[in-house]
């Protein structure tokens, strides 16, 4: 399929780039405000994440919630830099959110090709895969904004690549899109190891939440459990980010 114009503009991340770039984004709460209440709770999430998980196979991850502003990307970082706190875990964090991806953004990281062009396969698996700062923690970006994105996600080169990617990582965690409008995640969910279910208290309709999960669970998606986020935490949040210092 071919790529939109934008994506013709992107180039492959040059090797290491990323590594010296410090991650301070204060959502990031695990890495930037490890003493707090909110990186507590990611740690009790990798927990209970890690117990699943007692033969310390490789494991694939994906994130989702019903809607869009949810969460779940910053939940996916979070997690992983909770997980990166353990002894000789390597994690990736794979966007697979093409529709409206992030990873850069909260990791203030140039944006370059990453999964779109996999996908396509015009770049390595190898070389979509940048090292950030912390230690043990890799990212591939989401790459171009490909035109179908369900197609790419759904196809079978998607398989071979995160097969490809279990062996090389302990954790893939996934981000995806909203999950009530957009079949990537369920696509997703289905061949990943499991499904962390991301809901925003006091936002999402709880129908909505369970016909998310309903249309997870048709597609053969393994739902492991739910992430809460307090929308009195990210309001705080934006809040901060709107204010001039
Ligand atoms: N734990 C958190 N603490 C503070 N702000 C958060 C937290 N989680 C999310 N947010 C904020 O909520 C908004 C949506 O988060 P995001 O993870 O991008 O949602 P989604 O990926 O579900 O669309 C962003 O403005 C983000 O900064
Ligand atoms: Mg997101």
């Amino acid at each position: 399929m071919a790529p939109t114009n934008q994506s013709d503009q992107l180039e492959p991340a040059p090797a290491d780039e990323t590594r010296e770039i410090p991650i301070r984004r204060e959502e990031l709460a695990v890495h930037v405000n490890p003493r707090s209440q909110v990186a507590e709770q990611f740690r009790s999430l990798r927990n209970a994440v890690h117990a699943m998980n007692p033969d310390g196979a490789s494991h694939t991850l994906v994130l989702t919630s019903a809607l869009s502003g949810e969460g779940k990307s910053v939940a996916c970082l979070n997690l992983a830099l909770a997980l990166c706190e353990l002894p000789g875990i390597q994690v990736l964090v794979v966007d697979a959110d093409l529709h409206e991806p992030s990873m850069e953004r909260y990791l203030e990281l140039p944006v370059r090709q990453g999964l779109t062009e996999v996908l396509t396969g015009s770049l390595a698996i190898g070389a979509a895969v940048r090292k950030t700062s912390v230690k043990g923690l890799s990212v591939m970006g989401a790459g171009a904004r490909p035109k179908n994105s369900s197609e790419l996600i759904g196809s079978e080169r998607m398989k071979t690549v995160l097969n490809a990617l279990r062996q090389r990582y302990s954790y893939v965690l996934i981000d995806t899109p909203q999950a009530l409008t957009i079949s990537d995640a369920s696509q997703l969910g289905a061949i990943a190891d499991g499904v962390l279910m991301v809901v925003r208290l006091g936002y999402t309709p709880r129908h909505y939440v369970e016909q998310t999960v309903n249309s997870i669970e048709a597609l053969g998606g393994n739902i492991l459990g739910t992430c809460l986020t307090d929308a009195a935490v990210i309001d705080t949040a934006e809040g901060y980010g709107q204010r001039t210092k």
